[in-house]
């Protein structure tokens, strides 16, 4: 292998936790606000330990027929329960779930990519397309 996306994953987010999930209308006005909700672990859980997290989630949006996507977010999640008094002893954990608004003027492809430090990366898509 020796192209990134011969390593991103993708696989039935109901039977692998890893992938994200994208919650958006299919159909949407042109140059309407909506929102694009994603997780990771929506029917599996996904751990969320010092050792083990979802690190980040970005969200590309690629027009029909176009060369090129467009990034329309990138979410860091910084707390995993890390602290002075150990792993998983801290005050805080951040969770795998993200949420944008976004409008288009063109039909296209949503994609979501999510980082598992263990795991590596995955990825899902959703096909948008305008009234
Ligand atoms: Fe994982």
């Amino acid at each position: 292998m020796n192209k990134l996306s011969e390593f991103v994953k993708s696989a039935d987010w109901k039977s692998e936790k890893h992938v994200p999930v994208i919650e958006a209308p299919s159909r949407v006005k042109s140059g309407e606000w909506f929102t694009i909700s994603v997780t990771v672990g929506k029917e599996i859980p996904h751990p969320n330990t010092t050792e083990h997290h979802i690190s980040w989630i970005a969200i590309h949006f690629a027009p029909a027929n176009g060369k090129t996507t467009y990034e329309i977010g990138r979410f860091e999640f910084s707390a995993h329960g890390q602290s002075a008094a150990g792993p998983n002893q801290g005050p805080v954990f951040t969770d795998s779930t993200v949420s944008v608004r976004a409008k288009i003027l063109t039909e296209g492809t949503v994609f979501a990519t999510a980082y598992c430090n263990i795991h590596g990366l995955w990825e899902s898509e959703k096909v948008l397309t305008l009234e």
